[in-house]
């Protein structure tokens, strides 16, 4: 069986085989854009019909780097000596050396990528990509959501901890706007559910920060919904779903939809609304989260008390996951003789 060790460099980076959330899909326009994640390097484009390509950001002529050149007739261009690539990442052209037999030949192996509520998603694993399903809120007409994204100088870990660790609304967030009510007190509770698991508070329910669903559905994210004062205009709460996923190990990209069930002049007075006034006290509340985040240092042991559940059903599914993985990869036993 894996070590705490081995699973734990599995885990640093982020878990393979999987899919995650890269990047929002209008910053991905005519250039190709170079990203780190899962500590790989990165670049996105799009071809010709305007879908979203992920490779490797390395080409296999030399090594320069993609991102550094351009996307020309829907073609990625290296900068460095020309060479073209389509986006199944097939050698196109060879400009320097018409007729090359490089041209025809697969080049860059394609990332499988998706784009959905304006996010690109990619499959970050070896094998076949695994189905993926979305929050239902993404193909229903009646949330409308707006993205944020942020890269944080923290342990995707710490923010994924961050999200199952509803206790921490009542005290880091106790001026917010949103999550200045309710008791600083309570039990927590754990709850599996089908895609995976959901914590909350059993005393207190829609006064704050209360509860949050873990999913595992091909990728991992969360839901969670915070009360929106009489201020905050006509409407439900303020639903909130979350994708985290590694830049490396030190650093993760958050991608935080916000959402409310809103139609008719009710969703336009709160886009309006949410532009306006509302958007910069929800990127307060966030800060809050980075700066705490960014800072963190595990001790050599933790104190960890009831409330933790969450933290620590999360680190034992994590772990459990790293140790699927490792057993994949090990090597067949060889065959009897
Ligand atoms: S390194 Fe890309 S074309 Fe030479
Ligand atoms: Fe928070």
């Amino acid at each position: 069986m894996a070590t705490g060790a081995e699973t734990d460099a599995v885990l640093e980076t982020g878990l393979p085989e999987q899919w995650y959330a890269l990047l929002p899909a209008n910053w991905v326009k005519d250039e190709p854009v170079g990203i780190t994640r899962l500590g790989r390097r990165l670049v996105l484009w799009r071809d010709g019909d305007g879908a979203v390509r992920v490779h490797t950001d390395r080409c296999p002529h030399r090594g320069a780097r993609f991102s550094q050149g351009h996307v020309i007739d829907g073609l990625l261009t290296c900068t460095y000596h020309g060479m073209q690539f389509d986006g199944d990442g097939t050698v196109v052209r060879v400009p320097a050396y018409p007729g090359c037999k490089l041209e025809g030949m697969p080049g860059v192996r394609p990332w499988p990528a998706v784009e959905k509520a304006n996010c690109i998603f990619a499959w970050m694993g070896e094998g076949e990509p695994a189905p993926l399903t979305f929050p239902v809120e993404f193909d229903d007409p009646e949330w409308s959501h707006f993205l944020c994204t942020g890269t944080w100088q923290g342990s995707y870990l710490y923010a994924l901890e961050n999200v199952v660790d509803p206790m921490h609304g009542t005290y880091l967030h106790a001026k917010s706007y949103t999550l200045a009510y309710g008791s600083g007190e309570d039990e927590m509770e754990i709850e599996r559910t089908g895609d995976g698991f959901t914590v909350r508070r059993t005393q207190q329910v829609g006064r704050n920060f209360d509860w949050t669903e873990f999913h595992s559905t091909g990728a991992d994210w969360v839901r969670l919904d915070l009360p929106y004062p009489p201020g905050a205009g006509p409407g439900g709460m303020f639903r909130i779903l979350g994708y985290i996923t590694p830049v490396d190990a030190d650093a993760c990209q958050v991608f935080f939809w916000r959402l409310r069930k809103v139609d008719g002049w009710q969703r336009d007075l709160w886009r309006f609304m949410y532009k306006s006034r509302l958007e910069e006290r929800h990127w307060h509340v966030l800060e809050q989260d980075r700066v705490v985040i960014e800072q963190m240092e595990a001790p050599e042991a933790e104190l960890l008390y009831q409330h933790d559940i969450g933290v620590t059903h999360l680190r034992r599914l994590l772990q459990r996951r790293a140790r699927d993985h490792l057993k994949s990869r090990a090597a067949p036993p060889l065959a009897a003789e």
